[in-house]
């Protein structure tokens, strides 16, 4: 992976958005993979930024949010639909109809993976995805052990990942045991990987990432796997590198 430490979250945020106005550009119905979660909001910020004040026509650029949490009601406004409609497809400006999030919903959800993985084929397959990475060193919510070959499914959430994002909830009674990600296998699909991290909280899944041995245990290692990742860090972020 190619990896660059910059000062800061709106610094990163900055360089990817310029690598993805630069798709667009080139590429009007890009096909863009969304993570949610706190560190792509400086991206989307500065990505809602430059589209607003070029003009730049975004009329036909398509998504696919990564992941998705099972069970929620329809509307809630923790689920991913609602975080990518009001942090992504509102500010952006982008057509609602094009930005496709799992269906975590329980009717269908013996079918929902496939579906969506048919969904991302039929679109052509995506050709930048943004990712996040959680302390445990999950992408998506591809937990550790989960198979480089796997496809989009439901997955349970560990202990720590629903205390991490108990912040998002009123408690971590409240967060979701179940979800819907694409795999580990459908994120290596994608033609071009940029990886963000920040602070000292992602040091160690920074490190295993990039520099760990490529292993099931340690699912951000699959980057590892990709020909063309870009990993975006802050210093502190960056600090378990060797
Ligand atoms: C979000 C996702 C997760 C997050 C990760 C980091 O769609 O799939 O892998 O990227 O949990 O979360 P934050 O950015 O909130 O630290």
């Amino acid at each position: 992976a190619e990896v660059v430490v910059v000062e800061d979250q709106d610094a990163a945020g900055e360089l990817a958005a310029d690598s993805i106005v630069a798709l667009i550009r080139s590429v009007p119905d890009a096909v863009l993979g969304l993570a949610t979660g706190s560190t792509p909001l400086a991206l989307y910020r500065a990505l809602a930024t430059k589209i607003a004040s070029t003009g730049l026509d975004v009329s036909r650029v398509r998504g696919f949010a990564l992941d998705e949490y099972v069970g929620l009601p329809a509307g809630h406004p923790e689920s991913y639909r609602s975080v990518i409609t009001r942090e992504v497809v509102e500010p952006l400006g982008l057509d609602p109809e094009r930005i496709h999030v799992p269906n975590g919903s329980l009717e269908g959800i013996e079918h929902a993976g496939a579906d969506y993985e048919k969904a991302i084929a039929a679109a052509g397959g995506v050709d930048v995805q943004i990712l996040g990475i959680g302390t445990d060193g999950h992408l998506g919510f591809n937990e550790p052990g989960s198979s480089f070959a796997s496809l989009t499914r439901v997955k349970t959430l560990t202990e720590q990942t629903r205390n991490d994002n108990a912040r998002f909830f009123d408690s971590a009674d409240d967060v979701p045991v179940h979800c819907i990600t694409q795999g580990l296998g459908t994120i290596l699909r994608a033609r071009h990987l940029i990886l963000l991290a920040f602070g000292e909280g992602k040091a160690e899944a920074v490190a295993g990432a990039v520099e760990g041995p490529v292993s099931t245990s340690n699912p951000g290692s699959a980057i590892q796997l990709h020909p063309h990742t870009t990993v975006l860090v802050d210093a502190a972020a960056a600090s378990g590198l060797r």
